[in-house]
């Protein structure tokens, strides 16, 4: 037996920096469960068809299984010049049971079986991260749930807006993870595809069972076109887009954690389970998780722009630029989960500072609208309401007071048709709880949407069976 399965043509030895080179083994490497089932599968159905015998499908089957107790125990020798996981699989069954091994790769290329193996890897880790984000998501709405009395600033250009409800802030990060939920799981449809039996690129002239071996595998189809197959890494490029959405919605989250923790905020204060200290400052409580949840954000879009920028250009059918693909998958892959793993367990033990939020909305003339409104109310034109709202706070700013804070007196200064229920419609409990548009942040909205949300969340729980 050659050293190389391929080296039958070539006349001299691989130069040992291009073995260290085009080596991807430390990377493929956790691949090796799947790429054990996708051989597994591929054994048992050459046998079913007929293209190897009984017999050497049975050694090679328990000769996968001595590889995999091997690589589990620790006791397996990964080495640079196989190249990578399939080829060391392949060289050590063949160092176990010689004969049958080399029937294995009858009637498949490394380039079906590779995406095979992302594949199956890859619907894997996405089924993880659904079950991480249905806890997450139910980590924003008990935090909802729990504190329906509280009211912050809503801002709008970082200035202060008009209040809202906290429940309603964090039921806003609960409609965008839910959305990165379905984003992950419609993306499984287009993972859920077998390419196995494409070989190299244009099919086999073995009587293959495709059906088999898609139903064995638990794919839902098998791929229409073998070109298609070994060139495709949409799936890839698709979750890594979500994945960068995803991303997105952690690095505002984490914005908003280290604004809301600073001095000038205190409308938070992070566990101390969760923050780290200064070497040099005592005084000092550093928000590093959020802050190093935003950083990671960067790596999750460099690896989405690594992959799409690998896929440009690239001719039909596999090109070895493709073997590149995995280091930006499988690291987004584990940033991804660490960081929903870490949110999950930080946010519930974060302190919400009611009196601090509160306070925050009665300065700043966040009522001022409500103003408006009010003279609406009374008969008189929105945009005279409104200009008649901004002389008083005009007037306010002067006078060093906030527009609640004026006597009925300084009020009908500008409109006589202002009377003494305006102190109640300008209370901020009241202004939050008349913002009944669906939608809107009025308490009884909120519960509806929580109330809505759990349902969801009890009904994706069963359904997609995570
Ligand atoms: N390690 C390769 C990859 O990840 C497997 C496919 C190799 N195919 C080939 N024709 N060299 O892409």
């Amino acid at each position: 037996m050659s050293e190389k399965p391929w080296d039958g043509r070539f006349s001299e030895k691989t130069d040992t920096s291009v073995e260290a080179f085009t080596s991807s083994i430390q990377v493929d490497k956790r691949l090796y469960l799947h790429d054990i089932q996708g051989s597994a599968v591929h054994c048992k159905m050459l046998a079913k068809q007929s293209i190897i015998q009984e017999e050497d499908a049975d050694d090679i089957l328990e000769g996968l299984g001595k590889v995999r107790m091997e690589i589990e125990r620790g006791e397996f020798h990964f080495d640079d010049s196989l190249e990578d996981i399939h080829m060391h699989i392949e060289r050590s069954l063949a160092d176990k049971i010689t004969k049958a091994a080399h029937k294995l790769h009858t009637a498949r290329s490394r380039n079906d079986q590779v995406a095979v193996d992302t594949r199956l890897y890859l619907k894997d880790s996405v089924k993880e991260i659904l079950g991480q984000l249905l806890a997450l998501r139910q980590v924003f709405v008990d935090l909802a749930k729990q504190h329906l009395d509280v009211i912050l600033p809503g801002y709008t250009h970082l200035q202060r807006a008009q209040p809202v409800l906290f429940s309603h802030h964090m039921m806003a990060y609960y409609e965008m993870f839910t959305r990165d939920f379905e984003r992950f799981s419609d993306g499984l449809k287009r993972i859920d595809v077998n390419p196995l039996g494409s070989a190299a690129l244009a099919g086999t002239t073995y009587p293959i069972d495709r059906d088999y071996t898609t139903r064995e595998l638990g794919f839902a189809k098998a791929s229409a076109n073998s070109i298609d197959a070994v060139s495709d890494r949409d799936y890839m490029m698709e979750f890594l887009s979500a994945a960068g959405i995803c991303m997105v919605h952690f690095s505002r989250i984490s914005e908003e954690l280290i604004l809301w923790s600073s001095a000038e905020f205190q409308f938070i204060e992070l566990p101390d389970s969760f923050a780290t200290g200064s070497s040099i400052m005592p005084q000092k409580k550093n928000p590093d998780v959020p802050e190093l949840v935003r950083g990671k954000t960067g790596r999750v879009f460099g690896n989405m722009i690594a992959l799409f920028t690998i896929m440009k250009s690239l001719p039909l059918a596999y090109n070895r630029d493709m073997q590149e693909d995995k280091e930006p998958l499988f690291d987004t892959i584990d940033t991804l989960k660490a960081c929903i793993d870490i949110y999950t367990k930080m946010m519930p033990k974060v302190v919400i500072r009611k009196d601090r939020m509160l306070e925050a909305t009665t300065t700043g003339y966040l009522n001022a609208t409500e103003l408006a409104d009010y003279l609406v109310g009374k008969g008189i034109p929105f945009r005279e309401a409104h200009s008649c709202s901004g002389k008083a706070v005009s007037y306010a700013i002067g006078k060093g007071k906030e527009l609640q804070d004026l006597e009925l007196d300084e009020m009908k200064l500008f409109s006589k048709r202002i009377e003494s229920d305006l102190f109640d419609f300008l209370g901020t409990r009241a202004m939050v709880d008349r913002r009944k548009s669906f939608g809107g942040t009025a308490t009884e909205n909120v519960k509806h949407a929580i109330a809505a949300a759990e349902e969801q969340l009890k009904t994706e729980t069963t359904g997609t069976g995570i």
